[in-house]
């Protein structure tokens, strides 16, 4: 996609499509969008004063237009003026993008929300992110006539602002969201990927053909080295799959050298049967979407490599499949983890925490100055904060207040839940330090307290992401996000991650 940043009245871009927007009860046109509706003769003006345009956030119409340099001109509202938000500049450049799709439009001019007082670094990133995502269609393995209708792409995006000062900084972020949007849909395609052919051993190939040209390290270690490193938790779940066995996947990525590490560790199971605890057919239908976590993971540090971001970042991905064979784990059996605690298995199905102990004991030996874990861990979050929240604990409120502030900016929002050490009741067994499950009631907090247990003195922030990761199309119905699918992986946590990454490296590795 060829992306333009331009100085120039709203008349004379060239484009089949140039969006412009306007604010719920709006009657009068003012500035750049006055100028264009002169030499369109009055034409957006008359939608206002006839009250046939009202505004209202997404309600949009198209004008065929002649005598400026746009063919069409599409007018999206945008609610009260007061509540403008990026988010919502990426929702409507989305609506606009796939307008254009519909209608085989290869090219989109936008009015630069700076008008609006949006920065505009923050404003042209949004407009990227809104195309690049909304655009985004899982049709790996549909005919060409099935995805015929997902085909056309917009090949030319500009922005149109009225000053020059503002050019450079509008360059920027268009290069910084397009970045991280299209290692969104990577992920988004990685995580769709049906479990038979997205091994833990096909994530670390696609991994690594991806990161080769990046500034990264990489190192991998198979089924034989996580149980001679002694990763007893991790290796009895990976155990499962004699035809997909286990690995770790670390990539870090130094861009500050002599600086503090974050550390990122997402859960990768490509998929999650429930092993003996088998699940019911219908909660296993999205359980080759289980390693949304590891995607997240993924798709940050390929963006911050890309970047070049100033932080120094390790991201490890412990990958398994959770399945049900002769020499699975089974209830009722003790394992011993790396950091030394052992641990009573209750339930199989509850086999995240147990990947996710021993890659947090491993990363934490490597030393960081912060550590985030993010996975798809227990459906008591769907349930506390539904489809549009993820949940989010640790051990440091000055982590968690920023990953929830950067949660805000990048509209990947975050809500906390507290690991109150009462909690730590329900997870105490019998016959080992620990048990990996602690009941029913506040199952979220209790997989938090089950980490924590690994995590040291780390200053530690844990994501649940099990209620974002995927979409389908009864949540779509309520939440009706343009720039994420109707169906399937969101790859929610890229942008978090990455949003995060990048504020910390803008404060000089120094949250406040
Ligand atoms: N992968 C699931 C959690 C999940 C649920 C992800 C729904 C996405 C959508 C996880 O491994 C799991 O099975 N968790 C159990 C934990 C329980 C056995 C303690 C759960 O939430 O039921
Ligand atoms: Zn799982
Ligand atoms: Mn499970």
């Amino acid at each position: 996609m060829n992306l333009l940043a331009t100085v120039s009245p709203l008349e004379d871009v060239k484009a089949e499509m140039l969006l412009v927007t306007v604010f719920q009860g709006e009657k009068e046109l003012t500035g750049r969008l006055a100028w264009l509706d002169r030499i369109l003769g009055g034409q957006i003006g008359r939608l206002l004063s006839t009250g046939e345009v009202r505004g209202q956030y997404k309600e949009f119409s198209t004008l065929h237009v002649t005598g400026i340099g746009a063919k069409r001109v599409l007018l999206i509202g945008l609610g009260k003026k007061e509540d403008l938000n990026l988010d919502k500049i990426r929702s409507v450049v989305a609506i606009a993008a796939r307008n254009c799709r519909r209608i085989h439009a290869k090219s989109l001019a936008v009015d630069s929300f700076t008008t609006y007082g949006i920065d505009p670094r923050e404003s042209a990133k949004a407009i990227a992110e809104g195309v690049v995502l909304g655009l985004y269609k899982f049709t790996k393995y549909m005919s060409e006539k099935t995805a015929e209708k997902y085909k056309d792409k917009i090949e030319e995006l500009t922005i149109a602002d009225s000053s020059s000062d503002n050019i450079e900084e509008l360059r920027a972020g268009f290069s910084e969201g397009y970045t991280v949007a299209c290692n969104t849909n990577f992920v988004r395609d990685l995580v769709n990927e049906p479990a038979s052919y997205m091994t833990p051993e096909m994530f670390v190939e696609t991994a690594c053909q991806k990161m080769k040209d990046l500034n990264v390290t990489i190192n991998i270690l198979d089924e034989n080295d996580i149980l001679k490193e002694g990763m007893g938790a991790f290796y009895a779940v990976g155990r499962s799959a004699n035809c997909a066995p286990p690995r770790m996947l670390e990539i870090a990525y130094e861009g500050n050298p002599n600086g503090p590490w974050v550390g990122l560790v997402g859960k990768g199971i490509t998929f999650d049967s429930g092993g003996y605890d088998l699940k019911p057919p219908s909660s296993m239908e999205r359980m080759h979407c289980d390693m949304g976590g590891a995607g997240a993971v993924l798709g940050a540090i390929k963006s911050v490599a890309e970047l070049g971001l100033k932080v120094n970042c390790r991201a490890v991905m412990p990958l398994a499949e959770n399945m049900v064979a002769g020499n699975s784990y089974k209830p009722g059996d003790i394992v011993k983890s790396l950091e030394g605690k052992t641990i009573e298995i209750i339930s199989t199905d509850a086999e995240g925490r147990l990947l996710l102990a021993d890659a947090l004991t491993w990363i934490r030996k490597k030393g960081v100055e912060y550590l985030i874990d993010i996975a798809t861990l227990t459906g008591a979050v769907v349930i506390a904060l539904g489809n549009q929240l993820s949940g989010i604990m640790g051990t440091d409120s000055v982590l968690v207040n920023a990953i929830k502030e950067s949660g805000e900016k990048c509209g990947e929002r975050v809500w906390e839940l507290p690991l109150y050490k009462e909690f730590a009741m329900q997870i105490k067994s019998d016959v080992a330090d620990l048990q990996n499950s602690g009941g029913r009631g506040a199952g979220t907090i209790t997989a938090g307290m089950f980490l924590k247990e690994f995590v040291g003195e780390a200053k530690w922030a844990h994501i649940d992401i099990a209620g974002t990761s995927t979409t389908n199309a009864s949540i779509h119905q309520y939440i009706k996000n343009p720039y994420v699918p109707k169906e399937g992986a969101t790859a929610v946590g890229v942008r978090l991650l990455y949003q995060f990454l990048a504020d910390y490296a803008k404060s000089n590795s120094k949250l406040s």
